[in-house]
């Protein structure tokens, strides 16, 4: 973590404010160091007051998205675990602070704008970058969703980022990474907002029906062997009615509609990466159940009759399960089990 990450981190976890003195302790670095550093966050929007007796406080934070801001609010607890004992004393809370991150999030860009998330991690990932390394970018100009489709990226309004896996799986096994994802996704959103998201296999998270976020899931692979994956998720977060061009306005949502709220980006982000990174830990020591049962549990596709349709093929019958490898089976009406790994689901009324 950067001194930034680390600075803000022990803010996050001392509301009540921690002194320059304290925080030059614990970071090894000197008073006039740390000040420096609040100058340089209150010069990215961070409103950080500083009191003789409080010390430094953080008091108000800007609608934008900072690597260090997302460092520092995953590793406030205790990476990869729930949140931490309030009874930790305040210089083991510091000390916590600093913990080690996992893989999903340890190292976190964010850009202005770019082409396509995924473009960003697949450059990333040619160039030999661990992963877990996670791209986001406030605004893109070639955001780009399943089957070919435009994804819309205004700058600002919503999370669009796409994170880099190295898996030890198989190619027809990585429909698991997708419903990792969905996974995540509903359970940040639901910690988040209370909003009850429900699931369309493959890749839809949906509120009342209507689309909030989407999961595209990029392969580089040998016949047998899963070189990278590229895991792009767009999330149309505070998004107002009419910023949905006409054709997506009777199917699209965004959070702030569904809740009436502005919601914070960053923390819904770091809420993402956190879930995503319990939920890879599961898929890497070879537990997908226990995500596909949780998955399944909120998949509104499942029992339903559906048509998908495969480049040319469409495909009705009822989907019954998720298999263990992520696809899903379905009961086609001539009576055939089908196993499908992609194409676009139509839930039929
Ligand atoms: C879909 O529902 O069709 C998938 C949408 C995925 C959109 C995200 S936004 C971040 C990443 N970059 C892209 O170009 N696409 C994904």
């Amino acid at each position: 973590m950067t001194t930034d990450a680390k600075i803000l981190s022990a803010l996050r976890e001392n509301p009540g404010g921690v002194s320059g003195a304290q925080l030059a302790e614990q970071l090894g670095v000197s008073r006039a160091a740390v000040w420096a550093r609040i100058e340089e966050l209150r010069g990215a929007g961070f409103d950080i007051s500083a009191g003789p007796h409080s010390g430094y406080r953080i008091v108000g934070e800007p609608d934008a998205l900072l690597a260090d801001d997302l460092l520092a609010r995953l590793n406030c607890f205790g990476w990869g675990e729930r949140p931490r004992e309030p009874q930790l004393s305040k210089s083991k809370r510091l000390a916590r602070t600093l913990a080690p991150p996992r893989i999903i999030g340890r190292d976190i860009r964010v850009f202005e704008q770019t082409t396509s998330t995924n473009d960003v991690i697949e450059k990333l990932a040619r160039d030999g970058v661990k992963e877990g390394a996670v791209v986001f970018a406030e605004s893109q100009t070639k955001g780009r969703g399943r089957l070919g489709r435009k994804w819309i990226s205004p700058a600002r309004r919503g999370l669009w980022f796409s994170i880099l896996l190295r898996p030890d799986l198989r190619p027809q096994e990585t429909t698991q990474l997708t419903v990792m994802a969905a996974t995540a996704l509903r359970r940040a959103i639901f910690s988040e907002t209370k909003l009850q998201p429900e699931i369309k296999w493959p890749n839809d998270i949906l509120i009342g029906g209507k689309k909030v976020a989407g999961i595209l899931t990029e392969l580089n692979a040998e016949p047998d062997k899963v070189r990278h994956v590229t895991l792009g998720i767009g999330i149309d977060v505070n998004l107002d009615a009419d910023e949905f061009p006409a054709e997506l306005k009777k199917t699209a949502t965004s959070l702030k509609i569904e809740t009436g709220e502005t919601i914070s980006r960053a923390e819904l982000a770091s809420a993402i990466l956190r879930e995503l990174d319990l939920d890879y830990a599961l898929i890497c020591t070879g537990k997908f159940t226990a995500v596909a049962d949780e998955w399944e549990k909120h998949c509104v596709t499942i029992g339903k009759n559906v048509t998908v349709q495969i480049g040319g093929r469409k495909i009705c019958g009822c989907a019954e399960a998720l298999d263990d490898d992520g696809t899903l089976r379905l009961r086609t009406e001539h009576g055939h089990l089908e196993r499908i790994t992609g194409g676009d689901v139509t839930l039929e009324k």
